[in-house]
């Protein structure tokens, strides 16, 4: 079957495509149907069924001889480190670290909040909550205790598992203080924290609060597989919205097994017992769904890689690693290839490596631009296929098939619509447009299996911001078109998201940052273009009447306050000082104007402008830091 009979039956019958995928899954209950309809928007999968995540990930694997295969390399040139675990390690690792939780008090539906480098134990971690039916919810370690602690506040954790450091180059990011930074300023408090100590630093623990992660497990049992509800919270993940306060999407337990387990095979066409990389990170959505959870469900081996794609030690790194691992399907983002192309645009590197194990390289979280992909086709002569998702959806919601069929390639679009999405392109009053017309992207419900179903903790801005604006469809918050053979193509947010090397951040979560320095009395950030990141931040201060500070002493100190306040990962380092802002005559500030301007597109001034003279002023702004060159 191609893709549009696998899509084809899908549409024709939905539960019956899902309840197949199912059969994938071990049940502790089988479940009578697919999908729930919760009522008022809401949709569930497999709620009846009872499953456990972990057992599926990785118990049944040790079942049905795979125990000695390896489930996880940890590959970290950063502390020039490499181990592998087998499933049956993971296993016994898992279930004696989840007794250890169980004896102290977690149990199912209580909330755990992660915050770990890119270590083995980060996963083990989630899958001692998954085989628990305890709640994880993992947070960054490039965010800051103030991040931390608004999730702390919102998650409400019984308990906080975290590492001593984490290894940045040329830096050691110590986490057990910013830990204990985010425990000062967050009203609720866990019970106890389990601490990892790595060698390289050794935290200080808090009598009576702080556990350390192997003590703690000395004389605990270990703990089998709690089955769960299909409809139970495998997990929280926090993302940007519009504001400081982060979006805590949820992901179910069945749903999130059955879609992921289906896209390993059907997207990156990878079978059991071969290597699966994700280059990502733990702390965002890709490093959940694939470092984590889908290859082990898949019976894949998973890589943790702990370094960056250039100067640890060099640009070859990401091709040592494929080699060395035989790396079958590679998923990055397409930052990472412009950091390597920067170094090395000849790939010499790319050379001095075996690399005929890999079969496709596949690249998300921010727009690939068609000079990464084509160089990458050049340098690595596999497929370089683009896919659009989001933290909401959890995986994919186009692509390129590739266990299904290998579509043609067009450059720019991150190909079509993935089974479970009925993708439609709408104008401001949600009708459809017709193909090749702008307009916003939107999803029929219901989503797919493994999208989220809701916000922790925030039923009513679930609906705000995903469902309220189009009745009947989620709002992905994209832009973009179809063209006539149905790719999509994906153009800019419709919000106040930016996307930073990959990392999503919030422009409006940045003003607020800013409009809590004293003397600022009104700011604005945007995202301007930046060859290597993709997109970096820009802040605009207006200044109190009165305060005759130098502008570069505030603006120093709002740069710091933002590392301090959101953290490192916000890259935000541009910022200056206007006189005001570009409004319109009801107040409202012209961004995608200042964007436009900054980027030196060509744009027609909005003819609500209070003031067209203001455009020049932010010209002349955004010049002084080095943007809006005027042609040489
Ligand atoms: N813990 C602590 N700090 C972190 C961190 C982490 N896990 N990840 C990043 N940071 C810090 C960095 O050290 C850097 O700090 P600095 O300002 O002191 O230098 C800052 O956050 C910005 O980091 P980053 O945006 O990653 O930029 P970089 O200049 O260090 O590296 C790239 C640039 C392109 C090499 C890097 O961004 C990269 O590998 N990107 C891929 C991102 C990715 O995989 N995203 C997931 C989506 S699929
Ligand atoms: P995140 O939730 O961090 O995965 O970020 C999701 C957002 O990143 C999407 O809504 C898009 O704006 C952007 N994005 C992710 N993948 C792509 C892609 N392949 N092409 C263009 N934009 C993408």
């Amino acid at each position: 079957m191609g893709y549009k009979d696998v899509y084809g039956a899908w549409r024709e019958d939905p539960n019956g495509f899902w309840m197949d995928a199912a059969q994938a899954i071990e049940w502790d209950k089988q479940p009578s149907k697919a999908l729930f309809d919760a009522g008022d928007g809401q949709f569930e999968w497999f709620a009846d069924g009872m499953v456990n995540t972990c057992w599926n990930a990785v118990d049944r694997h040790v079942e049905n001889g795979r125990g000695e295969q390896v489930a996880i390399i940890w590959d970290s040139p950063i502390t020039h480190t490499k181990r592998e675990i087998t499933y049956v390690e993971l296993r016994n690792r898992v279930a004696n670290l989840a007794g250890a939780l169980r004896a102290k008090g977690v149990e199912k539906g209580d909330r755990v909040i992660i915050y770990m480098p890119m270590i083995p134990e980060a996963l083990e971690a989630m899958l001692a909550c998954a085989r628990l039916g305890a709640i994880h919810s993992v947070v960054f370690g490039g965010f800051a205790a103030h991040e931390l602690a608004v999730r702390i506040d919102d998650a409400q954790p019984k308990c906080i598992i975290a590492a001593s450091c984490g290894m940045e180059p040329g830096r050691t990011v110590h986490y057990k203080p910013l830990l204990d930074g985010a425990l000062a300023q967050a009203k609720h408090q866990p019970d106890f924290c389990v601490i990892f100590q790595r060698e390289q630093e050794v935290a200080h623990l808090e009598e009576g609060r702080d556990v350390n992660w192997h003590g703690f497990q000395y004389g605990t049992e270990p703990a089998e597989c709690v089955p769960v509800e299909g409809n139970h919270p495998a997990y929280i993940l926090y993302t940007s919205g519009t504001t400081g306060q982060p979006k805590g999407v949820v992901r179910h337990t069945a749903g999130h097994l059955v879609a992921l387990n289906w896209t390993m095979k059907n997207i990156y066409n990878v079978d059991p017992g071969d290597t699966f990389w994700a280059a990502s990170d733990v702390g965002w959505v890709v490093g959940h769904s694939y470092i984590c959870y889908a290859p082990l469900i898949h019976g894949n081996t998973t890589i943790v890689f702990e370094g960056k794609p250039v100067g640890t030690p060099d640009a070859g790194t990401f091709w040592r690693v494929i080699s060395e691992h035989k790396v079958r399907s590679f998923f990055t983002a397409p930052t990472a290839f412009r950091a390597v192309k920067r170094e090395d645009p000849k790939g010499e590197f790319v050379k001095k490596y075996d690399l005929s194990c890999l079969q496709t390289v596949y690249l998300a979280g921010e727009r690939a631009d068609p000079d990464t992909i084509t160089w990458a086709q050049q340098q690595l002569g596999v497929p370089v296929i683009d896919h659009w998702w989001q933290t909401e959806t959890g995986w994919a919601i186009a692509a390129n098939p590739m266990g299904i069929e290998e579509l043609p390639v067009k450059l720019g679009s991150p190909s079509v619509p993935m089974p479970g999405y009925d993708v439609q392109i709408l104008d401001e009053a949600g009708h459809p447009v017709p193909a090749g017309t702008l307009g916003a992207i939107a999803i029929k419900l219901p989503l797919p299996p493994g999208t989220l179903p809701t916000l922790w903790n925030a039923e009513a801005r679930f609906h705000k911001a995903y469902l309220e604006h189009f009745p009947g469809y989620y709002e992905t918050g994209d832009a973009g078109m179809i063209d006539d053979e149905g790719y999509l193509y994906i153009m800019a947010r419709t919000d106040d998201v930016i996307n930073v090397a990959g990392h999503r951040l919030s422009t409006g979560g940045m003003e607020e940052v800013l409009a809590s320095h004293p003397d600022v009395a009104e700011c604005a950030v945007i995202g301007v273009a930046d060859p290597l990141k993709g997109q970096v931040p820009m802040g605009f201060l207006c200044l109190n009447s009165g305060c005759n500070r130098p502008h570069e002493e505030v603006c120093k100190e709002a740069v710091a306050l933002v590392r301090q306040q959101i953290g490192p990962v916000a890259a935000f380092k541009l910022c200056c000082v206007v006189d005001r802002l570009p409004k319109t005559r009801s107040g409202k500030i012209l961004r995608a104007t200042m964007v436009k301007i900054a980027d030196a597109e060509e744009f027609k001034t909005p003819a609500t402008i209070d003031d067209p003279a203001i455009i020049d002023e932010i010209r002349a702004a955004v010049r002084e830091l080095g943007y809006a060159k005027e042609p040489a």
